[in-house]
């Protein structure tokens, strides 16, 4: 029967008849309806950091739904697992005296920040500064300021007249930056947004010392460095923002998935002390904005469940040892015909980039391939119409990644077998 749910970045024509129906999850596992497992090589959409069935969540999250159920934190209001949490995001963040604003995901963080960005410089007396400058390839998510911001073209089309003060650069020049600020004058630029290792844009590490040399011209004209560290975060690049291996510290930092491990939706921004400053030792100055859901009290229970995970069985260092062996899994396939490019080595991400010629003679062909690979027991996911990517639990094991490069690479050769 045709479904009735209407998929995210889903072709309906296609997939109405046919919805690949996940039924339960434990560990680094996912089980269909049949009862057949797939390797979680992708962690969910990124966030499953502590991988699934993790009971302890659970319980937090039970316990915390008995005592309060939720409760908004609009004006005064508040609740202790909301406190908790701000508190220890606080301590963990990269910036002095952090101030934590919880949203419910991703596009609403990057939302969030860029309008912070902009009331920061109104409230200091530049209106004017309302530019957000973002980079090719990157993805924001698909709210308003994150659909404008984004860098993967596709993510733009269609949907009208976005924000028109938005600019792109080259991902991986700072120069490129630089002159972007030259043409478009430091004064009229609120922020700069980008993500530590672009996700969804084809899983791509920043070149050496791009991101250094970045948040330096940033700082240099005034303008706000915005690490959307929604993917980076909690642990998948190593450090609990997705920022401290290259040692920067951002104005802003926007953060989800993988602080509740997906458990339930959360996202947020860090604000460093000077930027949150200007609103919290202002009396009478409303930020007017907020989504309902912003430091629910259960859903702050299960990201702090998570946190302690995370901390206990230290995770992120777990990813920064086990980034080398997975992209050596997958490095093999460089020497294949049917492979352009393999990206990875900075954290638990990395990417197999199908050939040019071959994508343009077989249209869909990364999609077989992403189906062939499932069929024989890997989640992965197709980025872009030509690259396949990964980005498994952190609890994988080095066994688990050897299974997983294995399997791409005979779901590649079953498709090109024909
Ligand atoms: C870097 C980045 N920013 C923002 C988002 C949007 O997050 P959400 O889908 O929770 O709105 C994503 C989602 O993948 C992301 O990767």
């Amino acid at each position: 029967m045709e479904t009735r749910l209407w998929h995210p970045f889903a072709n309906m024509a296609e997939v109405k008849d046919k919805p690949f129906l996940v039924d339960r999850a434990e560990g680094v596992w996912i089980y269909d309806t049949d009862g057949t497992r797939y390797l979680d090589g992708t962690a969910g959409l990124w966030y499953c950091n502590a991988g699934h069935g993790r009971a302890e969540i659970v319980d937090a999250t039970a316990a915390q739904m008995r005592r309060l159920d939720s409760y908004f934190t609009f004006g005064d209001f508040s609740n202790e697992p909301a406190e908790r949490l701000a508190t220890r995001l606080s301590e963990l963040a990269p910036m002095e005296q952090a101030r934590i604003f919880f949203t419910t995901g991703g596009g609403e963080s990057v939302d969030t920040a860029a309008k912070l960005a902009r009331l920061y410089w109104a409230r200091r007396g530049e209106p004017q500064r309302v530019h957000i400058v973002s980079r090719r390839h990157s993805y924001h998510g698909t709210n308003g300021f994150g659909t404008s911001l984004a860098g993967i073209e596709v993510n733009r089309d269609g949907f009208g007249p976005l924000l028109s003060d938005a600019t792109r650069v080259a991902h991986d020049d700072a120069e490129d930056l630089r002159a972007a600020i030259e043409r478009i004058g430091a004064e009229n630029i609120a922020a700069f947004f980008a993500e530590p290792v672009i996700g969804a844009g084809g899983a791509r590490p920043p070149e050496p010392g791009y991101l250094e040399a970045a948040a330096k011209i940033c700082a240099e004209h005034g303008i706000l460095f915005v690490a959307d560290s929604v993917i980076c975060g909690f642990g998948r690049v190593g450090g609990w923002f997705g920022v401290e291996r290259w040692g920067l510290r951002p104005d802003l930092i926007t953060f989800a998935k993988g602080v509740t491990s997906g458990y339930l939706p959360l996202g947020g921004v860090a604000a460093a002390g000077h930027v949150a400053d200007v609103f919290w030792e202002a009396p009478g100055s409303l930020v007017a904005h907020g989504p309902t859901y912003s430091g629910h009290p259960t859903v702050a229970a299960a990201a702090l469940a998570n946190l302690d995970i995370l901390e206990r069985e230290d995770l992120p260092g777990r990813a920064v040892e086990l980034e080398r062996p997975l992209l050596e899994a997958l490095l093999p396939l460089r020497e294949h015909p049917a492979v352009a490019d393999v990206r990875g080595g900075v954290g638990l991400i990395a990417a197999v980039e199908l050939d040019g010629e071959l994508l343009a003679e077989h249209k869909g062909i990364a999609a077989r391939m992403q189906l062939a690979i499932r069929e024989r027991g890997l989640i992965v996911r197709v980025l872009g119409g030509s690259t396949l990517v990964v980005s498994p639990p952190l609890i994988i094991t080095e066994d688990e990644i050897g299974v997983l490069g294995k399997t791409m690479a005979e779901g590649i050769d079953a498709v090109l077998a024909g």
